[in-house]
C-alpha cells in the first residue's frame, strides 16, 4: 500500500498511518474491524476539507472495512425545515457524496453502536467521535485510539491502525478510584458526574475506575461517555458490574470521592440562562435512541411547541420512529426531527440565545462553539421547555 500499488488515496492513506505509528513509537500496524469517521459537517471542514475527502475519492480510495460518519451539518434529506442555506446544503451534499464514493456508509451519527456499526469486545477499531470512542472501550471492550478525521479515513482506505495507545492492555489499566456516593438517575446526574470526574482528571489524564453505581440505562452511559469525554478528553474508563474490563483490575489506592452535593453544584454551573431567555430547545446529544423518541412523542402527543425544538438522532432511528408513528406526533406538534446532525454540528451561529438540553457536552459547545447560554434540566423538563 505504502509503494502505491493500490493506488494513489490508499498510498496517501498509510503514509498518514505510517506518520502516527512514527510519532507514538507503534511497533506494528494492526487490523481493524470498523472505522467511525469523524470531520463530517462542511461547518467544520470548510472548502480545504472538502478538496481533501474529493481527492481521495477521485484517488479511488475505497473502504476496506465497515466504516460509517459522525453527524454532518444539516439532515441530509430534509435541511430546509432546519433554515439551512443552499448554499451550505449543496456544500454538505459534496462532503456526504465524496465518502459515498470511498464507499463509507453514510448514516451520520455519533452513536453508530446503535445503528448497525456495533464492535464486539477486544476489536481493534479506528473510531473518531470522542463520547462513541469512550462508549466503545469502555462499555465493549473494543480498542480505539480517539483518531482525526483524516487517520480515521486512512483506516478505512487501509483496514489498519498503527499499535499504540489504548489498542495496548498496558495502557488500559486504572490509576484513579473515584468513589460516586450520590444516587444518580437522570441524564443530567450523569453528565454531571462526566464533568466532574472529566476536570479531576483532564491534567492527568488517569483512567479512572468508578464504583458506587447501583444501575445505569444505556441512555444514561452514553450521556456519561459523552460528558467524560468533552470535560476530560477520557477515551476510557471502568465502573464494576458495567463495563467488562473492570473485572481485570483492582481498584487503585488514589481516589477522588464525589457526594450529591456535588453533583447537584455541576448541574447548577451548566446553569447560566433563565427558563424566560431560552428560545432554542435540543435533545439528542449524544444522538438519541428510539426509547428516548417514544418517549418525547409521548409528552409532545395533541400539544403545540413553542419554541424551536430539535431532536436528534441516527436516520435508521428516525425510520424506526416514522414506522411506530412517533415522527407524525412529534411533526404536528410543531417539533422537528433532526436525522443525520445536531445542534452543535449545524450553522447555527447567531440564530438563538440560550439552549435548554439534558446534555453537559451540548452546554459546554453551546457556547464555546455558538455562544449560546444554556439551561440544564432532566430529559422530560427539556421537552416542558419546549412546551411553554
Ligand atoms: Fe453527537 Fe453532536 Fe453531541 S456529534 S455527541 S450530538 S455534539
Amino acid at each position: 500500500m505504502l509503494e502505491g500499488q493500490d493506488g494513489q488515496a490508499t498510498q496517501k492513506a498509510m503514509q498518514i498511518l505510517v506518520a502516527l505509528g512514527t510519532i507514538y513509537g507503534a511497533e506494528r500496524m494492526l487490523p481493524v474491524s470498523s472505522v467511525q469517521i469523524a470531520g463530517v459537517s462542511y461547518d467544520n471542514l470548510g472548502e480545504a476539507g472538502l478538496q481533501f475527502l474529493s481527492a481521495m475519492a477521485d484517488g479511488a480510495g475505497r473502504a476496506r472495512v465497515l466504516a460509517t460518519l459522525n453527524p454532518a451539518g444539516m439532515d441530509i434529506e430534509n435541511w430546509q425545515v432546519l433554515g439551512i442555506s443552499p448554499d451550505f446544503a449543496e456544500q454538505q451534499q459534496r462532503v456526504i457524496a465524496a465518502f459515498a464514493r470511498m464507499g463509507v456508509i453514510t448514516t451520520c451519527t455519533c452513536t453508530p453502536y446503535l445503528t448497525g456499526n456495533l464492535p464486539r469486545y477486544g476489536e481493534h477499531l479506528a473510531w473518531s467521535e470522542s463520547s462513541a470512542v469512550c462508549y466503545a472501550n469502555s462499555l465493549i471492550g473494543a480498542r480505539t485510539n480517539r483518531e482525526g478525521g483524516p487517520s480515521a479515513l486512512a483506516s478505512a482506505l487501509t483496514g489498519r491502525t498503527p499499535e499504540y495507545g489504548l489498542h495496548l492492555s498496558s495502557n488500559r489499566c486504572p490509576s484513579l478510584t473515584v468513589q460516586v456516593n450520590a444516587r444518580l438517575a437522570e441524564n443530567t446526574e450523569f453528565g454531571a458526574l462526566g464533568k466532574l470526574i472529566g476536570e479531576r482528571i483532564e491534567a492527568s489524564k488517569a483512567i479512572p475506575y468508578i464504583q458506587g453505581i447501583q444501575a445505569a440505562s444505556l441512555e444514561n452511559l452514553k450521556s456519561f461517555c459523552a460528558s467524560l469525554a468533552t470535560y476530560g478528553g477520557a477515551a476510557l474508563f471502568h465502573m464494576p458490574g458495567i463495563t467488562p474490563e473492570a473485572t481485570l483490575f483492582i481498584p487503585p489506592d488514589a481516589t477522588f470521592t464525589v457526594i450529591q452535593a456535588d453533583v447537584d453544584a455541576a448541574i447548577r454551573s451548566l446553569n447560566d440562562a433563565t427558563e424566560a431567555e431560552v428560545d432554542f430547545v435540543s435533545l439528542g446529544c449524544p444522538h438519541l435512541t428510539i426509547h428516548e423518541i417514544a418517549r418525547i412523542s409521548q409528552l409532545l402527543e395533541g400539544r403545540q411547541v413553542k419554541k424551536e425544538f430539535w431532536i436528534t438522532t441516527a436516520r435508521p432511528t428516525k425510520q424506526i420512529a416514522d414506522r411506530m408513528g412517533y415522527s407524525a406526533i412529534i411533526e404536528a406538534a410543531g417539533a422537528r426531527i433532526a436525522a443525520d446532525t445536531c445542534c452543535v454540528v449545524a450553522p447555527i451561529q447567531g440564530r438563538f440565545t440560550a439552549l435548554a438540553t439534558d446534555s453537559a457536552k451540548a452546554c459546554y459547545y453551546a457556547y464555546a462553539k455558538n455562544r449560546l447560554k444554556t439551561v440544564f434540566l432532566p430529559f422530560d423538563e427539556v421537552v416542558r421547555q419546549a412546551l411553554q
